[in-house]
């Protein structure tokens, strides 16, 4: 008889948990890394130690959990030093902006600081926070100088935070993250392919105070930059204005305008293995913009004349020689019918087809994708933009580069 290898077995993961909300999701994660073959401890930060259980998490590791340095027991069966020799990856989930701050200062004043200089194991942090934290330079510049010395960040999500507002700041969800360390085999599935990734809306001026713009958030398109950068590709992020952070790791051209869209993408596009076009980008802008404030005009009607933008999607798939090029579609109604059209009518390599009717998908945390091709429709089930961003990749890379697809 033959028993079946776990996709994790053989990996010691040092689980450390510092003190935000999300920590209560570790009970989860733990579970499920165990469930997939993987020898799991627990290290918990003082903070960590109100958020979450010790005895819960020692239920699903089978091993007690350990918080403190100052252990005489725990330290007796297993020293610190051995704890940080026995992992190969340390995953700290949640990591907050305080233990960030340590890890990137160098930091040793408690167990799990201690034994993240003290280990040789693979860093990889999942951090959590309010949005503000999240964004604020200091937490920034810690995750850059984190990032560079080889941690891998799991960049946070976007949604409901537990301070009640909506912002990036959701540590990922615990089968994302067994979902990112347990596919490590296809993890470099992209190293060497050059990726560019347009998000978010563009702006068009009316005059120094007005636009048109339109509901798209950026979520999807940066989503897709950082599941390719994770897989190992060279990403290049053109967005417009978005609320979002440029993704660590991730070369992000910030533009307003459609103009300026179709510029930098004609810039980046020499030398890309493909480009998904995620950007909302405006079909019209105006065709003059007022220097100064438009005033109200006395018979109450404002006439604008608007001119076509360019197809920078058009334009991209009708290049010679091209890496491959797959579009967007945001529909209301027959979604596929539409897709499929684009897809003939703009000369793309894909379509990726998303409903916004009834407020589906714009500045969602959640997404479904339909994926249409000349090999028919494939389809994404709803779930996390930034889950649904490491299958599509992983399709496309088993489709077009004949790489091995994620689980
Ligand atoms: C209710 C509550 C929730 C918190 N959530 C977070 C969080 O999600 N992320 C974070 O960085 N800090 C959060 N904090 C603040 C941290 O607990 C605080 O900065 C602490 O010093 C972190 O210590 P540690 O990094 O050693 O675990 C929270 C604090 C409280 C009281």
């Amino acid at each position: 008889m033959t028993t079946q290898r776990l996709p994790m077995q053989g990996q010691r993961i040092l689980l450390g948990i510092s003190g935000g909300i999300a920590a209560y999701k570790t009970v989860d994660l733990a579970r499920k890394l165990v469930q997939e073959g993987a020898q799991v401890r627990c290290v918990l930060t003082e903070s960590a130690t109100h958020f979450v259980s010790a005895t819960a998490l020692q239920a699903v590791t089978g091993v007690a959990v350990r918080h403190s340095l100052w252990d005489e027991g725990a330290e007796a069966a297993m020293s610190h030093i051995e704890l940080a020799r026995w992992a190969d990856t340390l995953l700290i989930a949640p990591a907050t902006a305080n233990t960030l701050a340590k890890l990137a200062q160098g930091i040793a004043d408690d167990l799990l600081t201690t034994l993240a200089l003290a280990t040789r194991a693979n860093l990889v942090l999942a951090p959590a926070m309010n949005g503000d934290m999240w964004r604020h330079p200091a937490t920034q510049a810690n995750l850059a100088l984190l990032q560079q010395r080889g941690a891998r960040v799991l960049d946070p999500d976007s949604g409901c935070l537990a301070c009640g507002e909506v912002d990036v700041g959701r540590m990922q969800e615990p089968q994302v993250i067994v979902d990112r360390l347990s596919g490590s085999r296809s993890e470099q599935m992209l190293v060497g392919k050059r990726v560019l990734i347009t998000a978010g809306p563009t702006v068009e001026d009316i005059d120094p105070v007005r636009f048109i713009a339109n509901r798209s958030s950026g979520k999807m398109g940066y989503a897709f930059a950082q599941a390719a950068r994770d897989l190992g590709a060279d990403v290049v992020l053109v967005s417009g204005p978005t609320a979002l952070p440029d993704p660590v790791g991730v070369t992000t051209i910030r533009v307003r305008s459609a103009l300026q869209m179709f510029e930098a993408v004609q810039t980046h596009f020499v030398g890309i293995d493909f480009m998904i076009a995620a950007a909302a980008v405006a079909d019209y802008r105006v065709e003059q913009v007022a220097s100064s404030k438009l005033k109200k005009q006395g018979d109450g009607v404002l006439t604008l004349t608007l001119m076509q933008n360019p197809d920078i999607v058009a334009w991209a798939a009708a290049q010679p020689n091209r890496g491959k090029v797959i579009a967007f579609a945001a529909e209301t109604e027959n979604l596929i019918a539409h897709a499929q059209e684009k897809l003939q009518r703009k000369g793309v390599d894909a379509v990726l087809a998303n409903s916004v009717a009834d407020g589906a998908a714009f500045d969602q945390a959640q997404n479904q994708l339909f994926l249409i091709s000349a090999d028919g429709v494939h389809e994404f089930p709803l779930t996390h933009k930034s889950q649904l961003a490491q299958q599509v990749l992983a399709h496309l890379a088993s489709t077009y580069f004949n790489c091995g697809c994620l689980r």
